[in-house]
């Protein structure tokens, strides 16, 4: 197979014949944590990027999208570099600035690179979270940088940057969450797009039990329960979709060790929703689980 990193023996045989072998999957990526809902996701996704193609993880809030993209990174032992979008995203978060600095007692301009131009110099992962909440005219400036030229004129020093090999970007997106915008043809034109779900039943059973402080099976199985009526509701409308969060159930299950589920829940996920009406629905649901 032809690709832009050197895979690890393991990840190129695991590539070349995993419906043979599905118990190698998780030896694989148990270090990193993430627990793909299915084997198809995994392979595409390293697929892809082992061809040099950006990927877009795209699914709702705590569904393990970033999770995925730090054990994408450990299994290609690749660092990465972040950046976190939102409105006030500009030129100089993506790409660095220029700064007053003393040397040899005169004083220069020095360039400080940001993590995009670090991860094309270092020829490593970048990873830009929420890409969707960036303003429309902010990332275009990369567009260069997503594409087959995988170069950029900093506009701060007029330098023409191009990246080293191993350099790929990982974006992560949550449609339709409040404050996001629809991602730019364009932008999304330079991606491969990986469906990220919530895991669900034995998967979520797997992961509370790992991942958490809880023991007690029974109380485990109430709160897979718990998750997928949440994400139902989410999906019918009735509760904002932060409710169904895998890392807000995650938190729930460790404060019910300490204290009562119910409160646990209500903590964990309940307050954080806006109106009372979703409130009283999910202490409803609370209530006839636990
Ligand atoms: N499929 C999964 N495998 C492993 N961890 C998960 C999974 N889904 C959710 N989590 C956990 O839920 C929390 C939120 O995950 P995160 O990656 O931050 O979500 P996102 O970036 O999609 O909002 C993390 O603690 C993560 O470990
Ligand atoms: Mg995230």
């Amino acid at each position: 197979m032809r690709t832009n990193y050197e895979l690890s023996d393991k990840m190129t045989e695991l590539l070349n014949s995993y419906n043979r072998n599905s118990n190698a999957f998780q030896e694989l990526i148990g270090e990193g944590g993430y627990m793909p809902p299915n084997q198809e996701l995994l392979i595409d996704a390293i697929s892809a990027l082992s061809m040099g193609k950006n990927i877009l993880l795209k699914g709702p809030t705590g569904a393990g999208k970033t999770k995925f993209a730090e054990t994408l990174s450990m299994l290609f032992q690749q660092p990465m570099f972040s950046v976190n979008c939102s409105v006030d995203l500009d030129a100089e978060s993506l790409l660095g600035f220029k700064t007053l600095a003393n040397k040899d007692d005169q004083q220069v301009i020095e360039f400080v690179s940001g993590p995009v131009i670090n991860a094309m110099q270092h020829g490593t992962f970048l990873y830009i979270d929420e890409i969707n909440m960036a303003k429309p005219e902010t990332l275009p400036l990369i567009n260069g940088v997503l594409d087959y030229r995988r170069t950029i004129t900093n506009p701060f020093t007029n330098e023409l940057v191009s990246a080293n090999k191993g350099f790929n970007v990982i974006a992560a997106i949550n449609e339709g969450y409040v404050g996001t915008v629809p991602l730019n043809e364009a932008l999304k034109n330079r991606f491969v797009v990986i469906e990220i779900p919530y895991i669900e039943g034995e998967q979520l059973k797997q992961l509370i039990q790992e991942n958490t402080q809880l023991n007690d099976e029974h109380t485990i199985d109430l709160f897979v329960t718990l998750s997928a009526d949440l994400i139902q509701a989410v999906v019918q409308g009735k509760i904002a979709e932060d409710a169904a969060s895998i890392r807000a159930l995650l938190d729930a299950c460790d404060l019910s060790v300490l204290i009562p589920a119910e409160r646990a829940i209500q903590r964990a996920i309940v307050d954080k929703l806006e109106e009372d009406r979703e409130r009283e629905f999910v202490l409803n649901l609370a209530a006839t689980l636990f």
